[in-house]
C-alpha cells in the first residue's frame, strides 16, 4: 500500500494567524499547501511570494505551492527564494510549460504541473520526463470549500497509470472537495497526496485539527 501524505491547504486557514494554524497542523501534516491566486487566472486572490517568505521561519514542512498565476514565468525565483519546496504550475499559465518545469528545477524545486477538470490528459503526457509531481484538480481552482467532482476519478487512475508507465517517481496529487467521504475514493483512484483546505480548518477549530487529518487518512482520533 502507498503511504498517504495529507497537506493542508492554508485557503482555508485564518490569514490573521498563518503561523500559529500551521503549527497547530505541523504535528500531523505531511506537507503544507499554499495556493497562490491572482484574481486573472483564477477569480480569486490570495497571497504571494513574500508571504511565504516570513511563514517559512514556522516550519520545516515542505512547503507545496500551488500556482494559479498567469504569467506565472516571471515570478518562479522569487517562490523559489521564498523557500517553496514543490512549485505546481497549470500548462494554461505558461506558453512553454517544459521549459517553465526544467527552471523550476534548476531553481532547486520540485517541479509539478495541474490538470484542471476541463484540460486533456494528453496536455501532461509529453511533461512526464520533468514533471516531479502531478496534481489532478477535484474541483475547478479559485475557492475553498467546493463539491468533489467525482467525474474526475476515472482521471485519477488514468494519471496513475501514466506515473507507472513512466517508469519514474512522480506523486499523484488530488485537490478539491477532500473529505472523509471523498478521501478513499481518491485514494483508491490512485493518490499518493491528498490536498484538504475546508475539512481540516472549518470542522470545529483547531482542537480538531488532529482528528480531522487522521480522518481523512481513514484512521479513527
Ligand atoms: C482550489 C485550491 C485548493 C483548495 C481546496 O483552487 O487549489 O487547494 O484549497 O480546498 P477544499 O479542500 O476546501 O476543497
Ligand atoms: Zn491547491
Amino acid at each position: 500500500m502507498r503511504p498517504i501524505q495529507i497537506a493542508p491547504s492554508l485557503l482555508s486557514a485564518d490569514f490573521a494567524r498563518l503561523g500559529e494554524e500551521i503549527k497547530a497542523i505541523e504535528p500531523y501534516a505531511n506537507m503544507i499547501h499554499i495556493d497562490v491566486m491572482d484574481g486573472h487566472f483564477v477569480p480569486n486572490l490570495t497571497f504571494g511570494a513574500p508571504v511565504i517568505e516570513k511563514l517559512r521561519l514556522w516550519t520545516t514542512l515542505p512547503f507545496d505551492v500551488h500556482l494559479m498565476i498567469s504569467p506565472v514565468d516571471p515570478f518562479l525565483e522569487d517562490f523559489a527564494n521564498a523557500g517553496a519546496n514543490i512549485l505546481t504550475v497549470h500548462p494554461e499559465a505558461s506558453v512553454h510549460v517544459y521549459r517553465t518545469l526544467q527552471v523550476i528545477k534548476e531553481l532547486g524545486c520540485k517541479a509539478g504541473v495541474a490538470l484542471n477538470p476541463g484540460t486533456p490528459l494528453g496536455r501532461i503526457e509529453p511533461l512526464l520526463p520533468v514533471v516531479d509531481l502531478i496534481l489532478v484538480m477535484t474541483v475547478n481552482p479559485g475557492f475553498g470549500g467546493q463539491a468533489f467532482l467525482e467525474s474526475q476519478l476515472p482521471r485519477i487512475e488514468q494519471v496513475r497509470r501514466l506515473i507507472e508507465g513512466s517508469g519514474r517517481e512522480i506523486l499523484l496529487e488530488v485537490d478539491g472537495g477532500i473529505s472523509s467521504i471523498t478521501a478513499p475514493l481518491a485514494i483508491n483512484a490512485g493518490a499518493d497526496v491528498l490536498v484538504a483546505g475546508n475539512a481540516i480548518f472549518n470542522n470545529g477549530g483547531p482542537a480538531h485539527y488532529e482528528e480531522s487529518i487522521q480522518a481523512l487518512r481513514g484512521k479513527n482520533g
